[in-house]
């Protein structure tokens, strides 16, 4: 098992090679300065090189301005080692000599650094006329950040335009005589003169291209002039992975991945054979490198025909949005094969995309469409959304996108800067203290001194414990500010968030909670069918047990960390209610209940093959969500196949995430202990072995979810023999006999394709592997999944036999994979453009396995 999975690692690196080659610099900017503040060091990172500050005169006026050396070393690498800070306004100014646009880009590493308090950072920053951040309270940000890789480290890019011989005077002022500002890294980049800013040449009757639409004013532009300033908000490579700096074109931008903006469940193709030329005729080839043009993510198999991002912003500015196009799907012949709808905040954009007609009829040429969009309001965060659906009438009934650019446009006042987010809710402080030193030590000793009571109860100690550890890490990073902020955010309920119900509205729904309406009961309390607006609309309706003021701060916890978490794969939250001492919960109800229902045990008929590779993978996006979407990673810690809800196009919904901090803190005990008994046979058991819970818990668990789909079984059968009790031995046992199909549900026979079958068993079998370091993340369980069940399409269709034809490549040594198997597979899939699905394309499935799989593993080397 470990040396196949090893083998097919080392492949696949050695398939993605040539993306990790640094491309090729197409642009060299005419002038760059990168700056290490408050330090003498100059070094060289990811194709910067920085010029410590001490050795330059950058610095116009810094009288009491100081530099210290982080108390904390940052994990990232950068300009983070030291820090340019200061009680008064101090200033950078650079010689910039030539005229035009730049890329101005600001570093900092929220810490401490020597009398400097962390929390004590609170400036605004100016660039010439433009205010960049006005009282900027950096801590916070970090703190609320919602990327868990940055680390503290906070990043900003603006584009300013430079008139002839000015000086770029980039001002810090703290906001308050007990605050400070600091700096730690700045980057100014030349870039090329027409990138973003218009081209004043382009008159609006003349040519639209190449000009921003305003999004709802038919045929109106708006022209980015040299008096504006714009800050990135977003720069991703649509379906594919990560592009770091030295990766750009010359202009060192980084590239992000696109999937926490996703809303949406899609395809994504990579073209590795790279058999067309990519030709940049409608746009300058530093554009955007090559490989942003080369992953795309299409609508794929999403029965809803929908691609949909949505993008957290703040209201009251302008925003320009740049959309990267290329077609390379072969399938896509002529104008019009392919047309597709584009909506920015609802309002129509386009009414007939048409990238080959945008491209003049040539494939391989990259086209940029710039939109501009004024999301109105006063600096409130609120989304901007953006949709793709297929024209009615298109041959192809697909849309895809390559690369999406956001920028906020300046204000009227020339200030681009956004209000401090909310501060985290602070719900844990109270509890920490009462139960600190005699509840975390005592159970822990009694476990260890009672082995007798096994494993279960140790494990739920373990739980407890986990629990605790990580309630205390919370607190310690929320009080590393100081002390309270007073009642703020957690008097009042988040009322913009989701829809607020009254607790009359909720006794209708439920006929005054009907016993009859019962639905299921869980630790916490009953869940009601109910139904709500006028009956029109039926819900699942889950009543907690009244609670202490703790049990009101989890509850609001959760609603505010919920109606944050939209996935397609997630049940969702539709609103609360909290009246008459009543926290209730309203949820989309789920038509055909629990994966289990349908699995065993049941009158249900049996699902197909087919839907159980769907729902798979389903649930493992809703889990991979879970894990990388949300501000911190969220381990669900119950995976189980009654915590995956079925709708009524049997899409599968991840239920019951964060829910286990729910309850009032007093009944914490008996509610973990039922949550840790009602999932006897999923628990992970490093979990309790080294007292570790990390997200690779759920992979655990998930594992389980797995083998019951194809075993049919439950994890744990008592009356049985003893090999048979544990699922996950025994399929581990046949597994390694090579004969996992002699287990298999006997109302799957005949359905599964052997090397279906055998991949299946791979991935399941990796995910339940003793050392949590080498199972695989849920992303790469959705890359092999989807690939997989990519293989029994194909199979169900009869394409396979060129696959099959081109040799099993788990069997071949790496090299011959490299060469001749996995080029056959796409150079197949590509030439035939029949059997299969025709929205997909350039072997849709093995690819996105590929890029996903091993960019995960490269982008984060300790996830294994
Ligand atoms: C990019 O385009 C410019 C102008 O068309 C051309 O001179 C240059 O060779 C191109 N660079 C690359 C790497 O293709
Ligand atoms: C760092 O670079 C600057 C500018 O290139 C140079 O003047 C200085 O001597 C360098 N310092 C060190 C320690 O190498
Ligand atoms: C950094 O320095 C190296 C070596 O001097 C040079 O080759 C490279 O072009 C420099 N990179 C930038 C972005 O200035
Ligand atoms: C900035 O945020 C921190 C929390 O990270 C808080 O302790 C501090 O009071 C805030 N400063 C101001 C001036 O709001
Ligand atoms: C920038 O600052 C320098 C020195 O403080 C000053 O001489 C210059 O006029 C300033 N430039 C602009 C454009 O404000
Ligand atoms: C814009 O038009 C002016 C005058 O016709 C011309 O000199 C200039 O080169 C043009 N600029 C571009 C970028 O086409
Ligand atoms: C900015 O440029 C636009 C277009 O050239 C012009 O209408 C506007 O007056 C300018 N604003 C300022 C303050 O120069
Ligand atoms: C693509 O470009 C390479 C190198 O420039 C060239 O050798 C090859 O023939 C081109 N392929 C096609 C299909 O034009
Ligand atoms: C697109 O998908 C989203 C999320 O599933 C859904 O909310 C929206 O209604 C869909 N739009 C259309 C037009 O189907
Ligand atoms: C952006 O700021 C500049 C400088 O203050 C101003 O001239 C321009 O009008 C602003 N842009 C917008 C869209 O308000």
């Amino acid at each position: 098992m470990d040396t196949t999975c090893m083998a097919t690692i080392l492949f696949l690196l050695l398939l993605c090679h040539p993306y990790l080659s640094t491309a090729d610099v197409i642009y060299r900017p005419v002038e760059h300065f990168t700056v290490n503040c408050g330090s003498d060091i100059n070094f060289s990172v990811d194709g910067r090189n920085w010029t410590g500050d001490s050795n330059t005169k950058f610095l116009s006026e810094s009288k009491d301005s100081v530099a210290a050396p982080a108390q904390i070393q940052s994990t990232t690498q950068g300009p983070y080692t030291y820090a340019r800070l200061s009680y008064s306004q101090f200033t950078y100014s650079f010689p910039v000599t030539t005229q035009g646009p730049f890329f101005l880009r600001l570093f900092f590493y929220s810490t401490s650094y020597q009398m400097f308090d962390r929390s004590k950072a609170y400036f605004s920053v100016q660039a010439g006329p433009y205010t960049l951040l006005q009282h900027f309270n950096a801590s916070l940000y970090a703190d609320t950040d919602d990327d868990p890789g940055h680390h503290d480290t906070l990043f900003r890019e603006y584009c300013i335009y430079l008139q002839h011989g000015e000086s770029l005077n980039i001002t810090f002022t703290p906001t308050t005589t007990d605050s400070y500002a600091f700096i730690n890294g700045i980057e100014i980049v030349s870039m090329p003169s027409y990138l973003y800013y218009s081209n004043p040449n382009y008159t609006v009757l003349d040519d639209f291209i190449g000009l921003p639409q305003l999004v709802g004013q038919m045929n109106q532009v708006y022209i980015i002039t040299n008096n504006v300033s714009l800050e990135t908000k977003h720069r991703l490579n649509v379906g594919g992975a990560q592009i770091s700096p030295s990766q750009d074109t010359g202009m060192l931008r980084a590239w992000d991945t696109d999937d926490k903006y996703l809303i949406t469940d899609s395809g994504t193709s990579v073209d590795f054979i790279k058999k067309t030329n990519l030709s940049f005729v409608k746009t300058p080839n530093y554009t955007a490198p090559d490989q942003v043009y080369r992953t795309v993510r299409n609508i794929g198999l999403n029965p809803f025909k929908n691609l949909t991002w949505q993008f957290p912003v703040y209201s009251g500015f302008f925003y320009l949005l740049r959309l990267h196009f290329c077609q390379l799907n072969p399938e896509v012949q002529d104008p019009g094969n392919q047309i597709f709808y584009i909506f920015i905040q609802k309002l129509m954009a386009e009414g007939g995309a048409d990238i080959l007609m945008w491209s003049d009829n040539q494939k391989g040429v990259p086209v940029v469409k710039d939109y501009a969009v004024y999301i109105p309001g006063n600096r409130e965060k609120v989304y901007l959304s953006l949709e793709m659906h297929p024209h009615p009438k298109s041959f192809i009934q697909d849309a895809q996108l390559n690369a999406i650019e956001l920028f906020k446009i300046n204000d009227t006042t020339g200030s681009l800067a956004e209000p401090n987010p909310d501060p985290l809710p602070k719900t844990l402080d109270k509890q920490i203290p009462e139960q600190k030193s005699s509840g975390t030590t005592r159970p822990l000793i009694a476990a260890i001194a009672g082995a007798v009571f096994g494993v279960v109860l140790l494990s739920f100690i373990v739980v407890f414990f986990i629990t605790k550890c990580k309630q205390n890490v919370v607190v310690y990073k929320n009080q590393k500010d100081g002390t309270s902020r007073g009642g703020g955010s957690s008097s009042s309920l988040p009322t913009n968030l989701c829809r607020h119900f009254s607790i009359a509205e909720i006794r209708a729904a439920t006929n005054n909670f009907d016993k009859l309406f019962v639905i299921g009961a869980g630790g916490f309390g009953d869940v009601y069918k109910g139904y709500i607006d006028d009956g029109s609309t039926p819900v699942a309706i889950k009543r907690l047990k009244p609670g202490s003021q703790q049990g009101l701060n989890e509850f609001m916890n959760e609603i505010e960390m919920l109606s944050k978490l939209r996935h397609v794969h997630l049940v969702s939250l539709i609103g609360y209610c909290y009246e008459s001492n009543e926290m209730i919960l309203v949820y989309d109800l789920m038509d055909r209940g629990t994966l289990r229902d349908h699995l065993y045990g049941t009158d249900n008929p049996p699902l197909s093959w087919n839907q159980r590779l769907q729902i798979c993978i389903g649930a493992a996006r809703g889990l991979h969500y879970l894990h990388t979407g949300a501000k911190q990673m969220i381990i669900h810690r119950d995976v189980k196949s009654t915590n995956i809800l079925l709708d009524e196009k049997w899409v599968a919904k991840v239920s019951d995430f964060g829910l286990s901090r729910i309850g009032p803190m007093g009944s914490l005990m008996t509610h973990v202990s039922t949550q840790v008994k009602g999932s006897i046979g999923y628990l992970d058991p490093e979990y309790y072995k080294r007292q570790r819970l990390t997200e690779k818990s759920d992979v655990y668990s998930y594992g389980v979810v797995l083998l019951e789909v194809l075993c049919g079984r439950q994890p744990l059968l008592r009356m049985v023999e003893k090999p048979q009790v544990s699922l996950v031995d025994w399929a581990k046992h046949w597994y390694e006999k090579g004969s996992l199909g002699d287990i298999v549900d006997p109302a799957l026979k005949g359905q599964i394709a052997p090397h279906c079958l055998r991949k299946f068993g791979e991935v399941a079998l990796s995910c339940l592997l003793e050392d949590g370091t080498q199972r695989p993340s849920m992303n790469d369980v959705v890359g092999v999944l989807e690939f997989v069940l990519r293989l029994q399409l194909q199979n169900s269709a009869n394409v396979n036999a060129v696959l099959e034809s081109g040799g099993d490549y788990e069997d071949s040594s790496t090299e011959d994979m490299f060469s001749s198997t996995h080029t056959s597979v796409h150079a197949s899939d590509y030439s035939n453009s029949s059997g299969f699905n025709s929205t997909t394309y350039g072997s849709k499935a093995s690819d996105r396995l590929i890029s996903e799989l091993v960019f995960s593993e490269i982008k984060d080397p300790k996830g294994r």
